[in-house]
């Protein structure tokens, strides 16, 4: 629990121990559930329920600060990770009107069975005033469900801003939190949750910019009191600007591919490019762990590159599903290539090709290799890396970071 303003309470809960967000985007230092108690002179409000093996923590926050009765439960977004305990909050406060949007009120019919008339469905710019304090609708459809709302509070400067601007991380003292590990789990947050929808969220930022918001209260994550950290990393973020850097994510079994890595890491740096390698067969890392830091580090990066082997005459199953991911996340990259080797036969890059369709970027001519690289496969590899290299080189300077 932490109070934010005289108005305004964090009650939710935190998840210090989770370890992936919908098993599959790792999370280190867990999350939290925000639930925000906002108290009115005539009426109270409370801004998001939990998930619903949190309600516990919740109830106990709502005890502590005595609250005997809510007027109002707003819902900013259906995900369950935020509206799971809706269900069991209605029963305990049968009298709080529920409050959502039109999209909020839908979903919720699909997802909890709730009839959408139990909500009082409000707009952009509709007010509910607490007395002395008011809440004004704010919907951001697509950052990242077409529900996401945000709720703006102008007496306090207060922002509610649901997914958008979220962090999953847990600090062991909600008000203490490492300012720069929140930044850094805003960046991956960003990059698995934000990312895939960035024109949109582009647009949100500016509008909170303008509001010139005192607190941003996201709905994981410590709260922002310094919103400007936040609103310039995102400002970053969406911006479409690059970094001459490749990221470059492999797998390999029998070091062929390992090699043409190898030799096309060293050239890029060579010619000055920062490369970030990612070893996809890590064994001492869940994949998950190496496809999520793969996905954050493509954020503002030029130039992705994927390596693969060969196997059963298609891509190893690691790059098929990083291929996978950055199909999903779709960063604004540059270049893309594809790149590997094979035995016999193969129809890796035709198929890794299809599993990144909806990547915009300019694609490099794949590199295949035939079994360990040759003295004269090598040289085609320093090739590659001085051809991208150029390209990079090449990028005009008011499109870079
Ligand atoms: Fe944190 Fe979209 O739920």
């Amino acid at each position: 629990m932490q109070i934010i303003t005289n108005r305004v309470t964090l009650v939710g809960a935190p998840d210090p121990k989770l370890p992936y967000f919908d098993v599959l985007m790792p999370t280190p230092y867990g999350t939290t559930y925000n639930s925000y108690l906002v108290r009115g002179d005539v009426k109270t409000a409370l801004i998001d329920p939990v998930q619903s093996d949190k309600i516990e923590c919740l109830l106990r926050n709502l005890k502590a600060m005595k609250v005997e009765k809510l007027d109002y439960i707003f819902c900013l977004h259906t995900e369950q990770d935020h509206s799971g305990a809706i269900i069991m909050l209605c029963d305990l406060f049968p009298e709080a009107q529920l409050v959502g949007s039109a999209k909020v009120a839908e979903l919720m019919e699909f997802h909890f069975h709730i009839p959408r008339g139990k909500f009082q469905i409000v707009a952009e710019g509709d007010v509910i005033s607490l007395g002395g304090i008011s809440l004004v609708c704010m919907p951001v459809p697509f950052a990242h469900w077409p529900d996401n709302t945000m709720f703006w509070v102008p007496e306090e400067r207060v922002l509610f801003s649901s997914d958008l601007f979220g962090s999953h991380y847990a600090p062991a003292v909600a008000s203490c939190p490492d300012k720069a590990v929140q930044l850094l789990e805003a960046r991956a947050y960003f990059s698995e949750i934000m990312m895939p929808t960035s024109t949109h969220v582009a647009r949100y930022t500016a509008k909170v910019r303008e509001l010139n918001p005192a607190f941003i209260c996201a709905a994981h994550g410590p709260v922002w009191f310094e919103p400007d950290a936040i609103l310039s990393e995102y400002e970053l973020m969406v911006s479409n600007k690059v970094r001459r850097d490749v990221v470059l994510a492999y797998v390999t079994m029998h070091e062929s591919t390992g090699r043409m890595v190898q030799v096309l890491a060293d050239e890029l740096c060579a010619e000055g490019i920062r490369v970030s390698l990612f070893n996809l067969g890590d064994p001492k890392r869940d994949l998950r762990v190496t496809l999520g830091s793969v996905v954050t580090e493509t954020v503002n990066a030029a130039a992705f590159l994927l390596a693969s082997p060969t196997v059963l005459g298609g891509p190893h199953p690691s790059a098929a599903a990083m291929a996978l991911m950055i199909n999903a996340f779709n960063p604004s990259l540059r270049f893309m290539g594809i790149l590997g080797s094979f035995g016999w036969g193969s129809q890796m890059v035709k198929q890794l090709e299809g599993l990144t369709a909806r990547v915009k970027a300019e694609r490099l001519e794949p590199l295949l290799l035939r079994g360990l690289p040759t003295e004269e496969g090598e040289e085609q590899i320093r090739q590659y890396a001085r051809e991208l290299a150029g390209r990079l080189k090449a990028i005009p300077e008011e499109e870079i970071v």
